[in-house]
């Protein structure tokens, strides 16, 4: 029910018990890195051999990094911000109109993760909105704010560009040529996911987004330039992604591990929360169509032998994904040839 949502509620004085995490899976903020950071990749450099140097290393020893002249405007960035957290001042009634906990809806307005799996909530709320094609999709976006299709559309365009872009310096980086990646998902979904993180009184002992894997092969992340939250695993240590204003974090998801053989790794992250400022995140996320066959190329296993995963169809991950918690093992461990 939509008043599950926590932007149907004003400011929250202390946590419900239902969000409260068991005292060994609480985030341990004194704990997390301090200095460390994610790589940051400069596009815009013109020097290509080094964009895809750099990009390689940080896929093999991040999953993780930033891009700066990434060729999104300002302008789109800083107007799809601004829609973003209008749509979540809206008054209850009118948010309550996309409500759903069905994840197999294609757009909804919702709340932690999967209400109806879980048994800890997050302290988030999210949009929801398959975003490709266009044409089929924003007809039932939501039409309030009034600028909201309009300036998502555009981001949306945008965002798969560079999407693109990317998946081409990524698939030389690992040897292949320009077009394979894109090639062997397909004509690409695009899914989003605006997240909004509250200010939470007890920070210490919940999550905005538990430790998880991203599902889909690319996720293109628009963090708030201000409010940090955002927090990687690197070698069994939690480190803070800094917010760079009008960069994007780039994050390597599951079907890229299985299509680079698990050179590349999708690795965990989670979203933590504070007391005083409100956080808004634009996910982005590229994935396989339903169909196509996910499957490292030759080149990479040297033979079927060496192949770490075994072939699988998006469709099929998919469902087991969203059959599970988010916080459980890795699901690609569930198709390792
Ligand atoms: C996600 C995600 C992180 C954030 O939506 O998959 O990891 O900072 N978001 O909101
Ligand atoms: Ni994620």
């Amino acid at each position: 029910m939509a008043d599950q949502l926590l932007s149907a509620v004003g400011r929250h004085d202390t946590l419900p018990a239902y969000y409260v995490r068991p005292e060994p899976q609480r985030p341990r903020l004194a704990e997390v890195a301090a200095g460390e950071n994610i790589p940051t990749v400069d596009l815009g450099s013109g020097d290509r051999a080094r964009i895809i140097r750099e990009t390689g290393e940080a896929c093999r020893n991040y999953g993780f990094f930033q891009v700066i002249n990434h060729g999104v405007s300002e302008e789109s960035i800083r107007r799809m911000m601004g829609v973003g957290h209008d749509f979540f001042k809206l008054p209850h009634e009118e948010k309550a109109l996309h409500y759903s906990d069905d994840p197999a809806k294609k757009i909804r307005l919702s709340t932690s993760f999967n209400v109806k799996k879980e048994t800890v909530r997050n302290w988030r709320d999210y949009l929801r909105l398959h975003c490709y094609p266009l044409e089929e999709f924003v007809p039932d976006w939501p039409s309030n704010p009034p600028l909201f299709k309009e300036v998502v559309s555009n981001y949306c365009k945008e965002v798969r560009q560079l999407g693109f872009r990317l998946m081409g310096i990524i698939s030389e980086s690992l040897g292949l040529e320009e077009k394979h990646i894109e090639k062997a998902l397909g004509e690409q979904e695009q899914h989003m996911a605006i997240n909004y993180y509250p200010p939470c009184p007890a920070p210490e002992l919940t999550y905005g987004l538990p430790a998880h894997t991203d599902p889909n092969a690319l996720t293109i992340l628009l963090q708030d330039s201000e409010v940090a939250g955002l927090q990687v695993l690197r070698e069994g240590q939690w480190i803070k992604v800094d917010p760079q204003s009008s960069a994007f974090v780039i994050n390597i998801g599951d079907q890229l591990q299985a299509l680079s053989n698990g050179l590349y790794k999708s690795v965990w992250h989670r979203a933590v929360v504070n007391t005083d400022k409100e956080r808004l995140s634009v996910a982005s996320f590229l994935a396989p169509c339903n169909t196509a066959e996910i499957r490292a190329p030759e080149k990479l296993t040297g033979g079927a032998a060496g192949a770490v995963y075994r072939g699988f169809t998006y469709a099929e991950y998919y469902k087991k994904f969203w059959s599970r918690n988010l916080d459980q093992d890795h699901c690609l461990e569930l198709f390792k040839s």
